[in-house]
């Protein structure tokens, strides 16, 4: 005998907990199921253990897709806010880090300590270590086949996320299940993920690894991102990288303004008038990190002159190399460190306004699996608890 549930969640990660919570208050009898030993293994390692759990400024323009309206009515029915007053509701303390971003003050585990605290206050049935063996359609709903017996429901819920950190958990099942019920599923990609250098560049680089520098990174489309950007023993990262990184496609360039508050050329030719005779590289160390600047100079074959002495070329040639520093990475580090995936579930196949499949009643897809991908800064985690409390109400 199959057990019967009025909703089935499959991923019990940031939006497949909020979905069964909320539904579970609608009075539905929930089950979530999970192939991993714990939930929400991506909400406790996120934010360096902190979790970004939202950012005090989303809106839809921090979201890529190939449909930008999309995610506008998730985003509006359940706000930051809303997610804000349920963290404050269970008293866990939190501070704006930067650009709106909230952290938790002490540990990622609370939120997660919360989420399970709503799941189990609205009567929600979770069942971790549970393979999904097969997906079915009935005459009223689903029927799901797994390791931990056969399960039936009238609205299932697809919450598996993307692939990115296979370590964790990530599988492609929420695409075949889309497939399956002949839904398109768009390519996908890594996003918010370092980029690695071409083997020539990343010999140099690399001895700048630890290395952090403020930097305006733009990419080809003209998306551009003012944060730290991070030399790695591997490549580029930091905020601005993994920002951009979204942005990029293989085989393009990708520009670096290295200080992008003041023009360097400027401050050289100012400090030229007082103290001609101080060499560039100890002029702009006062600016950049002296093991940066020593491997910029070599690197670009500047020399190192006096600053009363700089040339016209070598003005242009030093705007070039500190303010539009141009490179084109090698490729990512891949799904391996990346913090999310691009693509996913077509969003032509949904209806924004519920989450559902348009042509399979009762079939929901929410969070990462959805083409549907925020920036870095929470962004992600709030696309998650708004599809997924969206969907709730429709289950
Ligand atoms: P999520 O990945 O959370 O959950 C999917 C669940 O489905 C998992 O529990 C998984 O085990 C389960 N599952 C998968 N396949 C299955 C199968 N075959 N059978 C059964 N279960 C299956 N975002 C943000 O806003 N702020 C932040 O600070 C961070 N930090 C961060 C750090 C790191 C290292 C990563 C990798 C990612 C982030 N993110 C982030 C992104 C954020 O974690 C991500 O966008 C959300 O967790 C997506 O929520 P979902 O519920 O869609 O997927």
């Amino acid at each position: 005998m199959a057990e019967q549930a009025d909703v089935i969640v499959i991923g019990a990660g940031a939006a497949g907990l909020m979905c069964a919570a909320e539904a579970g208050k609608r009075g539905r009898r929930v089950l979530l199921l999970d192939h991993g030993k714990k939930a929400g293994r991506k909400i406790i390692i996120s934010g360096g253990g902190r979790c970004n759990f939202t950012n005090m400024y989303a809106e839809p323009s921090n979201y890529l897709s190939q449909n930008p309206h999309f995610c506008k009515a998730a985003l509006a029915q359940y706000t930051q806010w809303d997610f804000i007053a349920m963290v404050d509701q269970h008293g866990i303390a939190y501070h704006e880090k930067t650009l709106g971003q909230l952290f938790c003050d002490d540990s990622a585990h609370q939120i997660v300590d919360m989420l399970l605290k709503e799941c189990d206050d609205a009567g929600v049935e979770l069942k971790l270590r549970t393979e999904i063996l097969a997906v079915e359609k009935t005459d009223v709903g689903f029927q799901l086949k797994t390791s931990q017996g056969v399960f039936e429901c009238e609205s299932l819920v697809v919450a598996t996320g993307g692939l990115s950190m296979p370590k964790l958990g990530a599988t492609p099942l929420g695409y075949q299940i889309a497939e399956q019920f002949g839904l398109n599923v768009l390519p996908t990609r890594a996003g918010l993920v370092p980029f690695t250098l071409h083997p020539e560049q990343k010999e140099v680089l690399a001895e700048l690894a630890g290395i952090s520098v403020d930097s305006y990174a733009t990419a080809e489309d003209g998306t551009a991102f003012k944060e730290a950007m991070l030399f790695t023993h591997r490549g580029l990262s930091g905020p601005s990288v993994l920002q951009i990184s979204s942005f990029w496609q293989p085989g393009e360039p990708v520009t670096f303004d290295l200080s992008p508050d003041e023009s360097l050329v400027d401050w050289l030719l100012e400090q030229a008038n007082s103290q001609p005779q101080l060499t560039l590289k100890n002029a702009l160390s006062r600016k950049l990190p002296k093991r940066m600047v020593e491997t910029w100079l070599d690197m670009h074959q500047l020399g190192n002159p006096a600053i009363g002495q700089i040339s016209n070329k070598l003005k242009e040639k030093l705007q070039s190399v500190l303010h539009e520093w141009q490179i084109i990475p090698g490729g990512t580090e891949g799904y391996r460190t990346a913090e999310v995936t691009l693509g996913g579930v077509d969003t032509n196949e949904l209806s924004s306004k519920t989450m559902a499949a348009k042509n399979v009643p009762g079939l929901f897809f929410i969070g990462e699996v959805v083409d549907v991908t925020g920036w870095l800064g929470g962004y992600n985690f709030q696309w998650a608890w708004s599809s997924g409390w969206l969907a709730a109400q429709h289950v």
